[in-house]
């Protein structure tokens, strides 16, 4: 019973595979009546996430029985305080990072690596959509940019990108992905730091970018231990970045704060660049549960 209703959410999906996509959610939680179950796959692996401490025994014994015909998964609970690897649960492990694709882009990811593996696929269109707005010759700021998915896409299109994030781990990972579609990241910029810092210093300087990228966490301290919460601070943040945006250029504002309303987000865009231009982008189809991710186009 239970495999007929996983089985089904899965093949919902399948369409959206192939032709340079190998890596999807395909259970969406409450969106396919499985509440609290989500399941990624990552070309071919299986990641299986659960809002419990413990997957339900049925579902446990339907994932065994595809380990059994092969296939890799791994389970790991979503709990913001209790971040740790995902745990091997059925089919061959998997030590070593392996390559994805998505929309004919490869991305390197990793279940060794911690709470997260090296990609946010619920921002595959706005990968698209970065990579459909970087022209040639143009700059491109990826802040708080984790391994550099939103930039490799810029500088596929042909943009000079400058990638920052306050771990090196995570631009020596987006220097990775940079090789990993030949593009040569000596060619491009990547910062450590605070984003604010680097903003303010940016507009010291006088430098601007074509396009800024902003998808911050929910909260974030600075290495001066200064707090930034999205509720209350994203407006904070627009404006920073508006004051290094080009004429004519574009950003593009994301939150995954759930707390906030999409239209209290657009709200604070709108207070922080009265004169720009703003629309509100949608979710993939395959995110059928309520749409947590809120992303705003800005056009100044
Ligand atoms: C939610 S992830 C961003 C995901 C990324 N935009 C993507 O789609 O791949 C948050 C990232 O922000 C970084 N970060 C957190 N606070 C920061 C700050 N104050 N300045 C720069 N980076 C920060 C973290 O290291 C992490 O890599």
């Amino acid at each position: 019973m239970i495999g007929h209703k996983l089985q089904s959410a899965i093949d919902k999906r399948a369409s959206i595979l192939g032709a340079g996509t190998d890596a999807l959610r395909l259970i969406d939680g409450e969106g396919d009546s499985l509440p609290g179950l989500y399941l990624d796959t990552l070309a071919g692996r299986w990641l299986v996430s659960t809002t419990a401490s413990e997957l339900d025994t049925e579902v446990l014994t339907w994932l065994k029985g595809q380990g059994d015909k092969g296939r890799t998964i791994y389970w790991k609970q979503l709990d913001q305080h209790e971040k740790t690897n995902p745990t091997h649960i059925a089919g061959p492990s998997q030590d070593e990072a392996f390559t994805i694709k998505e929309s004919g882009v490869d991305y390197l990811l990793d279940f060794q690596s911690g709470y997260s593996q090296g990609i946010f696929l619920d921002q595959r269109l706005n990968r698209q959509r970065v990579r459909a707005h970087s022209k040639h010759g143009t700059t491109v700021l990826n802040t708080f940019a984790y391994t550099g998915a939103f930039s490799v896409c810029a500088a596929l299109a042909g943009a000079t990108t400058t990638t920052l994030d306050l771990s090196q781990v995570y631009l020596d990972w987006a220097r990775n992905h940079f090789s990993a579609n030949d593009i040569d990241p000596n060619e491009h910029y990547f910062c450590k730091g605070d984003t604010f810092h680097w903003l303010k210093r940016f507009a010291r300087q006088g430098r601007t970018f074509d396009g800024i990228i902003l998808d911050p966490p929910t909260f974030s301290r600075d290495d001066k231990g200064k707090v930034f919460r999205v509720e209350k601070d994203y407006g904070r943040l627009v404006s920073m970045a508006h004051a290094c945006l080009a004429q004519g250029g574009w950003i593009l504002c994301c939150t995954n704060c759930r707390k906030l309303e999409l239209a209290q987000f657009i709200r604070m865009i709108r207070q922080a660049v009265p004169e720009a231009q703003v629309s509100s982008l949608s979710m993939p189809e395959e995110y059928t549960a309520a749409p947590y991710l809120k992303s705003v186009w800005v056009s100044a």
